[in-house]
């Protein structure tokens, strides 16, 4: 692995730690304005001192985040369809010239394992990757599972495995009972999402044994911008990647905010 590609992982994950907290803002790609990100400014700018990278989509990027953050990027490259739409029928949106551009330290688009144009999706992230590479630029695959799949250990073990082989550089997937068994099958550091907007509690939980069971961090959304106490949580959700803290511990981080 090059310079230029070892350097721009350590902006994502901590070389502290190793580990990382991504904010991830992109929902609005195919939700629009999702609830927590109606007023993006206002949401993402108290968050983002406390993320070490965030994810969004280059609009966004470019008309609500201010170009003095400290924070690292990670740009989604992948859109197409909306909320009403088939979702896999994803293509790349957004080029390598641009993400260079952007100053962006990541890309990442989804793949949709099981789903309709699944075929198309994981093609895709192999010409990604091709090209992201010439320019030492790590790619972060993205795991969908269709509609009627479980999202188990089976099924996303299948998807971050078949992302890995493809050569993403990471991958983001859900959490899932026998978690563990998702990331001995992943060569890759794996993230989690948040997924849907759960009690604080639960969503400190579900970080606490994610990292317990080998998750490199987490690249989580709405159970953080959704929270009643959205600072309170991501700065609960650090201590947990970075510090080791239990949830217990965490949940008094977000309390006390
Ligand atoms: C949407 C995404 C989101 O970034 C991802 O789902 C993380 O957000 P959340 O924690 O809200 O699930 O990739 O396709």
């Amino acid at each position: 692995m090059d310079f230029g590609m070892r350097n721009r992982l350590n902006k994502i994950f901590n070389p502290d730690t190793g580990k990382t907290v991504m904010l991830a803002v992109d929902h609005g790609y195919f939700q629009g304005p999702t609830t927590g990100l109606r007023n993006f400014k206002q949401t993402v700018d108290p968050l983002l001192p406390h993320a070490d990278c965030l994810f969004v989509t280059r609009g966004m990027l470019r008309n609500c985040v201010d170009p003095k953050t400290k924070t690292s990027i990670c740009l989604r490259v992948s859109g197409g369809p909306s909320i009403l739409g088939e979702l896999s029928n994803e293509d790349i949106t957004t080029s390598i010239e641009e993400a260079i551009r952007l100053n962006a330290s990541g890309i990442g688009m989804s793949i949709f394992v099981g789903a309709p144009n699944e075929d198309r999706t994981i093609a895709n992230l192999g010409r990604l990757v091709n090209e992201a590479e010439r320019y030492g630029i790590p790619v972060l695959a993205i795991t969908a599972v269709g509609r009627d799949m479980a999202r188990d250990a089976r099924y996303l073990g299948l998807a971050c495995r078949i992302a890995a082989e493809l050569g993403a550089h990471f991958v983001k997937t859900y959490y899932c009972e026998d978690f563990y068994k998702v990331v001995e099958g992943c060569p890759v550091p794996i993230v989690i999402a948040g997924g849907k907007k759960i009690p604080e509690m639960d969503a400190l939980k579900m970080t606490e044994n994610a990292i317990k069971e080998g998750a490199l961090g987490v690249d989580m959304g709405r159970n953080i911008f959704q929270s009643d106490k959205p600072v309170g949580m991501i700065k609960a959700v650090r201590a947990i990647v970075h510090e080791g803290a239990t949830a217990e511990e965490a949940y008094k981080i977000y309390e006390k905010e």
